[in-house]
């Protein structure tokens, strides 16, 4: 996720720019820049680091000219450094471009033009679209600019500008959001509202595949086949602060919303219909995957929670025995490593210091370490041997969600790869895994769709005290992944029990009213956990059931079910946390707790 601006007016671009840049700051802030024109000359500053960075960098040397782009990144491809940052310019520099997105088959582009004589500085998909641009133009930018996104596969919102044709500003979305901002004689495009709030509150919301063109008498809007369209003006009446939440009333709420994307996206290249899991991310020989002996998986908190799952679905499909451990226990207790092991950590910042210990620790004893991260060029990414990243894109709330998500994501891809190098694994079995696992962003809209009956419970008990999760297998892993998720923001005492445990002790403090939500996902051990679940309504427990669409025989034991969508067993903790973090939410909101900022819990542990 990045943020991208634009204008074209009668005044100096450049203080639009970072004003507007500083509203987008929440979409990405590693590095920063603004391209402006100027007496026919491109000029650009960008830099590494926060967009105050950049502000104070164009106080000293401004960038000229009254038409101009600017964008705050959040890296995905190329780490995040001056070179990386945006703007981008083709190799005559010439074309100026801005991109939030990412451009899926940049590399074939990237070859093709390389065949053509063009020649490439970065290592991001970027810079391919204002070459394509400049290998399509003939005396129209608009032209280019529509014959080049014809070309690009992937999701982009871009705004274009050339000293070919310096009074005119070209900008077009797909599958990332734009705006056009509508102001007497100035004009602005912007990734989301609140960059021009302060300029107007008159808006194009430009549609996938909708070309604008801004100049000094005004916008024009296109088709992709370049025939001049008509759309009605979205006139705002909220105020800023919410739109940064896309009318959400808390980030929490809006990431919950945003898992179907970031799973798709964390999927994107990676898992395709037709042939085997892609992973150029790791480079691991196949010789050197017959090697691994031994499988280390170390996190904190919601990533250890993925870690757990990311155990079963390595064991069942790669036979590599896995063991799962908080950071914080690991680093100290002198685990057997050597260089047949091979350490997975995960972590959401790639920042937490118990994690980042825990990877040193591995590096020394000679274990080849792989990252699991959602944060580009973060110390964990920095510092591992390989990096999967997540495409969560960035995570304000402190409550972990499409982080989680996406990490599962991550450790079945993994698994898969593992299988699939080791043979472990038919390609029959392989194609049916994959088809399911294609098929999860829908589904878990599909959840989140239907929320009032999980609001309805919500309303009837938050005012409990305790709440109890239990389950089997992995339904046990989702239970304390949702359990965490309800102490950490409603602060409801919450444990998670394996359910075969219960009669080991934890049924002592079931009593008349006590509320337990028992997960029943798993079919092998369906009847096992009915047996569960019987034991504690005996005594007097309220239930809330989970299980698969089909499996009704639950709703005689529990107070409510929800049934989630089928899917493979293994991919049942994508689906079924869904609910729980939308309970915890719920729940968290009816007390009046900050759901977003937590008490005493901070978004990174950079500290021990
Ligand atoms: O950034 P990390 O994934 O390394 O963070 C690990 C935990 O601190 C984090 O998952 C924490 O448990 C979340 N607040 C849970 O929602």
């Amino acid at each position: 996720m990045c943020g991208v601006v634009g204008y074209i007016g009668k005044k100096q671009a450049q203080s639009f720019l970072i004003e507007g840049l500083s509203k987008l700051e929440y979409r990405g802030y590693d590095s920063a820049g603004i391209a402006a024109i100027d007496n026919g000359t491109l000029s650009i500053v960008k830099c590494k680091g926060r967009l105050a960075g950049l502000a104070d960098k164009v106080k000293e040397n401004p960038v000229k000219g009254t038409i101009g782009i600017g964008h705050t990144r959040w890296a995905t491809h190329g780490e995040p450094s001056d070179l990386n940052a945006h703007p981008h310019t083709n190799c005559k520099n010439t074309i100026s471009v801005v991109h939030n997105g990412i451009i899926e088959n940049y590399l074939s582009i990237k070859e093709w033009l390389s065949s053509k004589g063009y020649t490439f500085k970065t290592e991001t998909d970027t810079e391919v679209i204002p070459n394509l641009i400049d290998y399509y133009y003939e005396g129209s930018l608009l032209d280019a600019v529509i014959k080049a996104a014809a070309k690009m596969e992937g999701s982009y919102a871009i705004g274009v500008i050339s000293t070919e044709e310096p009074d005119k500003l070209i900008a077009v979305r797909k599958d990332s959001p734009l705006i056009v901002g509508l102001a007497d004689g100035e004009y602005y495009v912007a990734s989301d509202i609140p960059a021009v709030l302060n300029k107007t509150r008159d808006v194009y919301l430009l549609d996938n595949k909708e070309f604008v063109e801004l100049t000094l008498d005004g916008v024009k809007l296109f088709s992709e086949y370049g025939e001049e369209i008509k759309k009605d003006v979205y006139h705002v009446t909220w105020n800023a602060d919410a739109a940064e939440k896309d009318g959400y009333e808390h980030f929490m709420l809006k990431e919950i919303h945003e898992q179907p994307k970031a799973i798709k996206n964390t999927m994107t290249s990676r898992v395709m219909p037709e042939g085997e899991i892609k992973l150029d991310d790791i480079r691991l020989t196949k010789e050197e995957i017959e090697n691994i002996s031994k499988i280390y998986i170390v996190a904190c908190g919601t990533a250890y929670h993925a870690g757990l799952v990311g155990r079963y679905a390595i064991e069942k499909l790669a036979k590599i025995p896995v063991e799962v451990d908080v950071a914080s226990e690991f680093r100290y207790r002198d685990p057997l490593i050597d260089d047949k092991t091979l350490t997975i950590i995960i972590s959401q910042s790639g920042e937490t210091a118990d994690s980042l210990a825990a990877l040193r620790l591995a590096k020394d004893s000679n274990s080849r370490v792989i990252a699991v991260t959602n944060v580009v060029g973060s110390s964990i990414a920095r510092e591992a041997d390989d990096v999967l990243y997540t495409w969560a894109g960035p995570e304000i709330a402190v409550a972990s969600t499409k982080a989680y998500t996406t990490q599962l994501i991550d450790m079945y891809i993994i698994a898969l790869y593992l299988a699939q190098r080791k043979e472990t694994i038919s390609k029959l079995e392989l194609e049916q895994i994959k088809k399911e696992m294609l098929a999860l962003p829908e589904k878990v809209e599909e959840i989140i769709k239907v929320k009032e009956d999980i609001q309805k419970f919500a309303a009837n008990n938050y005012m409990h005290k305790d709440i109890f999760f239990i389950g089997r297998g992995l339904d046990y892993n989702v239970s304390m992944e949702g359990s965490l998720k309800l102490k950490e923001i409603s602060y409801i005492h919450s444990e998670a029990y394996a359910a075969g445990e219960l009669k080991h002790g934890p049924i002592a403090l079931i009593e008349k009213g006590t509320v337990v939500v028992a997960m029943a996902t798993q079919e092998y051990l369906y009847d096992k956990m009915l047996s569960n679940i019987k034991e504690i309504t005996t005594r007097g427990a309220k239930v809330l059931g989970f299980a698969f669409e089909g499996h009704t025989e639950i709703a005689k034991s529990v107070d409510i079910v929800k049934y989630i969508p089928k899917t493979l067993e293994m991919f049942a903790p994508v689906l079924s946390i869904i609910p729980l973090q939308l309970l915890a939410y719920y729940m968290a909101t009816l007390k009046g707790c900050d759901v977003d900022k937590p008490r005493n819990l901070a978004k990174s542990v950079t500290v021990e």
